[in-house]
């Protein structure tokens, strides 16, 4: 028997990829339903020779999924998880609302797939940041005890949602007309212009993103002790983030081993060709499902660390490919 799937927050950039991704894939899917706000009610999306109209959310129009994947805010996710997982619907939450709750898995597949058996009916996806990164550095981190993590992100506009992305590709366009810039989304012009991230900053001088990706990696490594100091950063990139990372590892690690284990690491696609000059981009990394990795090398700086760079799509692997991983390896049983 196929499988009944709803898919919150579907007029998103999230939710189209999650729709999109779902469309290609090869699960068996009985019945699709598609949630968003009022705004988007009547709506349609194709779906596999389907036309199939957008719903207002609500609680009673879960029952009856298998699996609903919320990529509608914090808030809908606060409202509407305990309420489908109450009715038996599995859900796949995309927002930072239960993230790090304590009975909540929070699942990047490559890293911590064994959190999916314990799960009470709420799986968290982690923030995009933190997804990608821990695609990269687990990997390095088996083989060599990372204890400490310093990142400094370049954050696309589409991290912030489609509004988000509509904003750069205004600002370009009134900026080549030769019109003023407007600015709605983001506090800042993003268009042409790179900024700290635009989320509060608390009393430590970290923002929320900064917190969180800190948190995160944490929780989803296992590593309660783990050091993490990260800088987020938007820059005008349309889609897919990037991070350079410098680890602190127990044992040393070479470039070239760590090369050699991330040739072989799920997830990964080493770039790193030094003579080219060719390494990550998120030009490159936009529309993959693999994050990309380059730029390996041994900090001088330093007896047992290394540097690298990864661009990764965080509109997929930092959201709905990551979401239908857990899903896909949740239905396997
Ligand atoms: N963008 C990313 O790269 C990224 C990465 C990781 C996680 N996330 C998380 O994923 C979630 C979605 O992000 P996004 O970037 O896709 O945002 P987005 O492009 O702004 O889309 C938001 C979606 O939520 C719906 N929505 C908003 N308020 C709602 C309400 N009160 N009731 C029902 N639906 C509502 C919107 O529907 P309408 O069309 O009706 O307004 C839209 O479908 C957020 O929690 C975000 O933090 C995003």
């Amino acid at each position: 028997m196929g499988l009944r799937i709803g898919i919150a927050g579907v007029t998103g950039a999230v939710g189209q990829e999650a729709l999109h991704l779902l469309e290609a894939g090869s699960l068996p899917i009985d019945e699709i339903r598609l949630f968003a706000s009022a705004r988007s009610a009547g709506r349609v999306f194709p779906f596999r020779h389907q036309v199939v109209r957008v719903e207002e959310i609500r609680g009673e129009r879960l029952a009856g999924l298998d699996y609903v994947l919320l990529s509608a805010g914090s808030s809908v996710s606060r409202q509407y998880a305990p309420v489908a997982a109450k009715a038996g619907v599995v859900v796949i939450d995309n927002s930072s609302a239960f993230r790090m709750t304590d009975e909540v898995p929070l699942v990047v597949p490559e890293v911590n797939a064994k959190a999916l058996n314990r799960h009470s009916g709420i799986i968290a996806n982690p923030n995009c940041t933190a997804a990608i990164l821990s695609v990269a550095v687990w990997p390095l981190h088996q083989a060599a005890v990372v204890e400490r993590i310093v990142v400094a992100t370049y954050q696309a506009a589409s991290g912030a949602g489609a509004k988000a992305l509509s904003e750069l590709d205004a600002q370009v366009r009134q900026y080549a007309a030769g019109e003023t810039i407007r600015r709605k989304v983001f506090p800042e012009q993003i268009a042409f212009n790179v900024f700290s991230h635009n989320t509060p900053v608390d009393e430590s001088g970290f923002n929320e993103e900064e917190i969180k990706v800190a948190q995160e990696i944490r929780k989803i490594f296992g590593e309660p002790k783990l050091g993490v100091c990260a800088t987020c950063i938007r820059v005008p990139v349309f889609r897919a983030h990037s991070e350079a990372i410098v680890l602190e590892t127990r044992r040393k690690l070479s470039a070239e081993e760590a090369r050699e284990i991330l040739r072989h690491a799920p997830g990964v696609t080493v770039v790193d060709d030094r003579k080219a000059n060719r390494f990550p981009t998120p030009l490159d990394a936009a529309g993959k499902r693999e994050v990309l990795v380059g730029r390996l090398r041994e900090d001088p700086s330093h007896p047992r660390a290394l540097a690298l760079f990864v661009s990764g799509d965080q509109l997929l692997k930092g959201a709905a490919w990551n979401a239908i991983q857990i899903l896909e390896r949740l239905a396997a049983g």
